[in-house]
């Protein structure tokens, strides 16, 4: 039996792409809601965070995660507001984070992976991002794995964007020299103007950018957080210093791309003792809860910043994730699906 009270828009994933993503890769539908069963929770979906990896499982396996299949709705890491509810655990009214779906309204059997939000703390948008998985992913990233100290020379790629913005800061709390690469010189002002990263450069307008990257590291690099993958770690590779660490966060410039870039510049982690230390978030989200805690704190007092991109609607979704693959946000890529009744009380 359906509920017919709610119909439900939902981005459906029809066509496997073999380059570019393109929004003919998607398609709306809409559904009526699926009955409830007892423990079931019905949350109306209000912030999405848009992420890069979509477009890696549109066409390949990561890690234990298998690819997307053909006419299903995209997963999405989701923050709603609880409007009915057959278990106990869950009210009507409290806001919820999950791994949900691109849709208006989930159905969330059992209420499985839901956890509680506190819309008080920060802005309901944040924990999609800065108290969420991107915060996560610069937290354990740069702080846990990268380890940056007092002194060392840190570079980070993709910086203006949802994790780079965040692990530049937090390196630069550890008293680390911060360099940003990015796409654009509106992107490199803010992250040197309004974020306070030491100096930062477009890699569109560097026709070198081993030089670039030697010219600004004359020491070499200590630490590189890399998002970016492809020719700019390999240009990371020709720069490092002495016992470097390459945090190898993600690799974006291949998710887009037909033919993996080559890498011809590994020996140089041989002959400098270097190390790439790959991890993935999802290892990690036991530690959400405190990571919360800690930036919430150093939002409250200032010490980082951060920016979202919020994209309105939900049938605007493939072009936001499409928008991510161009570099066209800056900050964290949003996507409001619902309305935020909190958005200009507590922003
Ligand atoms: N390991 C993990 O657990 C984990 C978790 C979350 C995210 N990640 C990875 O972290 C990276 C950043 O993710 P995010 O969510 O914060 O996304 P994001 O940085 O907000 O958005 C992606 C950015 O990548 C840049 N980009 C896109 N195509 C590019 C290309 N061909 N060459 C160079 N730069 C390109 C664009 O900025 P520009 O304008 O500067 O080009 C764009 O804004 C991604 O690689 C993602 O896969 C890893």
């Amino acid at each position: 039996m359906m509920d017919k009270s709610l119909i439900n828009t939902q981005v459906v994933f029809v066509e496997r792409p073999s380059g570019a993503l393109e929004s003919k890769h998607f398609e709306l539908r809409c559904q009526n809601i699926p009955e409830m069963s007892d423990n079931d929770v019905l949350v109306r979906n209000i912030y999405s965070s848009v992420e890069p990896y979509l477009r890696v499982l549109m066409t390949q396996d990561m890690a234990n995660t298998k690819r997307f299949e053909l006419n299903t709705v995209l997963p999405a890491r989701v923050v709603g507001e609880v409007i009915r509810s057959r278990n106990s655990q869950f009210s009507e009214g409290e806001f919820v984070f999950g791994l949900l779906r691109w849709e208006e309204y989930s159905l969330v059997v059992g209420g499985k992976g839901l956890r509680k939000i506190d819309p008080g703390l920060a802005p309901l948008s944040a924990y999609t991002g800065v108290l969420g998985p991107s915060g996560l992913t610069a937290y354990v990233g740069m702080l846990e794995i990268g380890q940056p100290t007092a002194g060392e020379a840190v570079y980070v790629s993709a910086a203006a964007g949802a994790v780079g913005q965040l692990a530049g800061q937090l390196a630069k709390l550890k008293g680390a020299r911060v360099v940003g690469s990015a796409g654009s010189d509106e992107k490199v002002g803010f992250l040197k103007s309004e974020l306070g990263f030491d100096d930062a450069f477009n890699y569109k307008k560097t026709s070198d950018l081993t030089a670039t990257l030697r010219g600004l590291f004359p020491n070499g690099i200590d630490l590189s957080f890399e998002n970016v993958g492809g020719e700019n770690l390999d240009a990371v590779l020709a720069s490092i210093g002495i016992q470097a660490r390459i945090v190898l966060c993600g690799t974006v410039s291949q998710y887009d791309s037909a033919i993996p870039t080559r890498l011809n510049n590994l020996t140089s982690l041989i002959l400098k003792q270097g190390r790439i230390l790959g991890f993935h978030v999802r290892f990690y989200e036991h530690r959400l809860p405190d990571v919360i805690l800690q930036m919430s704190e150093w939002l409250r007092t200032g010490k980082i910043k951060y920016r979202e991109h919020i994209t309105q609607g939900i049938e605007n979704g493939p072009a936001a994730l499409i928008g991510i693959l161009r570099g066209e946000n800056i900050g964290k890529q949003i996507l409001q699906i619902g309305e935020d009744r909190f958005a200009q009380s507590v922003k």
